[in-house]
This record gives C-alpha cells, structure tokens and sequence, in this order.
C-alpha cells in the first residue's frame, strides 16, 4: 500500500491530474455511494413533526435529506450550490410520485446569498456543510439569512464538526485508503484515497484531496480527483453564530439523542430558535 499511495502522490505532485472541487464532476458522481449516512434521519422528521412546513434545507446536496422529508408529507425548500449535485437530485425527485415532486422546491444558489421571499418552519444545515463556509463572517452571513428566513418560533438544525484547538492530529504524509465500494449497478470496484493537510485558510483548516479510482469490469483502471477545504467550527463561535444572528439556542447536543454536549465531542448537534 505505501508504494501505491507514493505512486498516487507523484501523479498528484506532476500537476498532470485535473482536481475540480468537492461535489463537482467525480465527487457528485459518487456521492450517493459513498455517503450511505442515515442516523441522522429520523432526527430531521422529528424537527419535521415538531415544526411543520415548510421546510428550507441549506445545502441539499442530492436529496439524502430532502427526499424522505418529502417522501413524508413536508413542503421542502433544498438550496444547492453545486449544479452537479442538484442536476442528480433533479433526475431522483423526476421518479418519484406527483404528490412527493409537488412538495419539492429546488433552487441553485449560494447560502450565503440566501434571499428568498418565503419563511420556514424548519432550516436545516445537515452534515457538516457548515465546514465549507471558511472564517467567521460567511458563517456569520448564512446563520443572519436562516434567522431572517425563519417564521417567529422556527429553528435551525445545523450538524457541526467541531474544532478542539488542543487537538492537534498529524496529518498522515501521503493518501490513505478510506473507502472502498462495489457499485453492482456498473460492476465496477471504487477504491477512495483521502490526503488531508492542513492548511491556514486564513484561519486553521484540512485540505482534503480525495483520489477515486475506479476497477471496470474488464479490470481498466481509471483515477478522478476532487478537492476542498474544511474548516471545523470551535464551539464558542457556534454560540457566538446563534447569539449574533438573533437566535436563541435551545441547545448543543452531541447526538441526535439530545444528550448534553461533552467537551471531547468531535461534533454538534446545534439547535437554535427564532423568538416569537
Ligand atoms: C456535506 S454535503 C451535504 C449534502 C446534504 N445536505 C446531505 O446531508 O447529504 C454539503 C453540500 O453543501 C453544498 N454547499 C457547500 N457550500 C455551499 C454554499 N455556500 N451554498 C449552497 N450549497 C453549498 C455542497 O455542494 C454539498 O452538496
């Protein structure tokens, strides 16, 4: 594996390998392979019940979230910057019933322009999206447009990576093997290699360079590249968002249980009210 991931690095270094961001090309491509992540689900229809529609998801990504709160009876708003993303959940949303496609609003755009002329009962931020937004006024920017696109009594629901300063992980030299998937639909085998370095971005963050490469079924060999840059999100500043936007935060979990955050948590469950 060390001669192959060294291998892989030169390719990356020569330059010669095109890398588009995260959720463009390749990596809209496979992300309903790779992100099969359905716990938090049954949390985001209880906020459902609990709120009602209509319902605004920022970052729909291709509809993990979107689709069975539609599938459920809610009226549902999904944001989507990426046209690779949403040209894939436009294609799933044109198979699904009359009356799951009428409950759907789909709209290209950036979440931190967010400008709509509707309110929500219910925001959500799923996933750690809020990890793309680098440094504090865009975060600052996107929670201000949530607490403007919330009716009074309506809540945010945002799932955070968090940043632990005094944690301070060695990124691992060269790519490592994360992921490795069998697509029975093409008989083809997806290997996933993630390089993580960090980098100052302007304030500390990952750059992940995610590598795919793919097996056919004749046994062809081919390798796509995306990359992004996370930045976890300290949380202080989560308070800070909540409190600066107008919010008033009902809580900061470190489950979908709703159990009380614990100071080694790696993630948040953030919720947020707008007052009545
Ligand atoms: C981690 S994925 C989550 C997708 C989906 N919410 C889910 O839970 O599966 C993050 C999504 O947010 C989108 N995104 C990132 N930055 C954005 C922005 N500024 N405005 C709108 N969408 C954005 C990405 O294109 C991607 O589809």
């Amino acid at each position: 594996m060390a001669a192959f991931t060294y291998l892989i690095q030169k390719v990356i270094d020569s330059g010669k390998c095109r890398v588009p961001p995260d959720y463009h090309g390749p990596g809209a491509e496979i992300y309903d392979l790779v992100q099969t992540w359905q716990d938090d689900l049954p949390y985001y229809l209880t906020w459902a019940e609990r709120q009602g529609s209509p319902i605004l998801e920022l970052g729909a990504g291709t509809g993990r979230v979107l689709l069975p709160l539609a599938r459920a009876g809610y009226r549902v708003t999904g944001l989507e910057a990426s046209p690779d993303m949403l040209s894939i959940l436009e294609r799933k949303l044109s198979g699904e019933p009359a009356d799951v496609r009428s409950r759907v609003t789909l709209l290209r755009g950036d979440m931190r322009d967010l400008c709509l002329n509707s309110r929500f009962c219910l925001i959500l931020l799923p996933l750690h999206t809020l990890s793309h937004l680098l440094g504090y006024q865009d975060r600052l920017r996107v929670f201000r447009a949530a607490a403007g696109h919330l009716v009074p009594g309506g809540v945010l629901v945002a799932d955070v990576e968090l940043y632990r300063p005094e944690e301070t992980r060695a990124a691992p030299p060269a790519p490592v093997l994360t992921g490795v998937h069998y697509d029975a639909q093409r008989d083809s085998l997806l290997l996933i290699l993630t390089h993580e370095r960090p980098v100052q971005a302007p304030r500390p963050a990952r750059h992940l360079e995610l590598l795919y490469l793919t097996v056919d079924a004749e046994g062809k060999a081919s390798l796509t590249t995306t990359a992004c840059i996370e930045e976890l999100t300290p949380v202080e500043e989560l308070r800070r968002l909540m409190e600066e936007a107008g919010l008033k935060p009902v809580g900061l979990y470190r489950n979908y249980a709703e159990e009380d955050l614990r100071e080694e948590d790696p993630t948040a469950v953030a919720v947020a009210r707008k007052p009545r």
